[in-house]
């Protein structure tokens, strides 16, 4: 393991695509050492003088892939991606050695169905967790839910689903198994509107032709804004469903995305 002085690892930028002014995906090299579970975070951060300024990223990347991905959000003036976002392939990244995150298997109770739900950036942590084998094993389907303000900010969802459904390892599964669901909340879509409103109105379930939410056979991550989360929260909690964490795991477990 070689960690720099300030006991981080030093890596590099391998490949950069912007999807919006607002969003963009990077990979990096990944520390031979670095282990981590599909949907963990880690700090991540640019090398500058003196202690460098770290944030929570999500790794979108699931857990045996031999690099890093990352999904960001640009916000000017933000003191970590106004500079990120220039990165380009042979920049260093600077990672700290230790992941966590509540996005995690065993934060959730035996279910059937794992409904992720996201907005934005949120998305990260179910890209690695619905190309994990051990995902497949636990649940009989899979519904990813993406929500963005404008359509081609839902493209890196499009893309990874895609891809996921491509790949040999879980690729016939999800092809069965995988589900879809995307809406934008500022432009025309096939599905217009907040992923809380299109739950309460049936649009969501109706879409997909699924049965809707059951706390005793259904798991729920959130990923996202801390509105949405404490929206969709206060609406499946009356419906029984129970929060859950490493050493209590319930039917819920909730990660905010970072921003800035
Ligand atoms: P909206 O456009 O109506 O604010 P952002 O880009 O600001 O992080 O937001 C990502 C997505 O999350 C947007 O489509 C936004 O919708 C949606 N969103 C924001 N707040 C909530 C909420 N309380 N419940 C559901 N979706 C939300």
């Amino acid at each position: 393991m070689t960690l720099n002085s300030h006991g981080l690892f030093a890596e590099r930028v391998t490949d950069v695509q912007h999807y919006t002014d607002r969003l963009f995906r990077f990979r990096i090299t990944r520390p031979q050492s670095l282990r981590f579970r599909s949907g963990e975070f880690v700090m991540l951060g640019l090398p500058q003088e003196g202690k460098p300024l770290l944030r929570a990223y999500s790794i979108a990347s699931p857990s045996w892939d031999e690099s890093l991905e990352f999904f960001s959000i640009k916000v000017p003036g933000g003191p970590l991606t106004e500079q990120l976002q220039n990165i380009k392939p042979g920049d260093e990244i600077l990672l700290r050695p230790k992941t966590t995150g509540t996005l995690v298997h065993d934060a959730l109770l035996p279910g059937k169905r794992l409904f992720m739900i996201s907005t934005g950036t949120g998305i990260a942590p179910f890209v690695s967790i619905m190309r994990d084998p051990e995902t497949y094993e636990k649940f009989e389907t899979l519904v990813l839910t993406h929500t963005c303000r404008t359509k081609d900010e839902l493209k890196y969802g499009f893309d990874s689903v895609a891809a996921t459904k491509d790949d040999p390892l879980v690729g016939e599964d999800a092809n069965k198994r995988l589900l879809h669901f995307a809406s934008t909340t500022r432009e025309d879509s096939a599905h217009q509107g907040r992923i809380t409103n299109l739950i309460t109105s049936g649009e969501f379930f109706r879409a997909l032709d699924i049965p809707s939410l059951d706390p005793a056979e259904d798991r729920i991550m959130l990923c996202g804004s801390m509105a949405m989360i404490k929206d969709i929260k206060a609406m499946v909690e009356p419906l029984g469903f129970v929060e859950g964490s490493h050493t209590v795991p319930g039917s819920i477990v909730v990660e905010r995305a970072f921003v800035g």
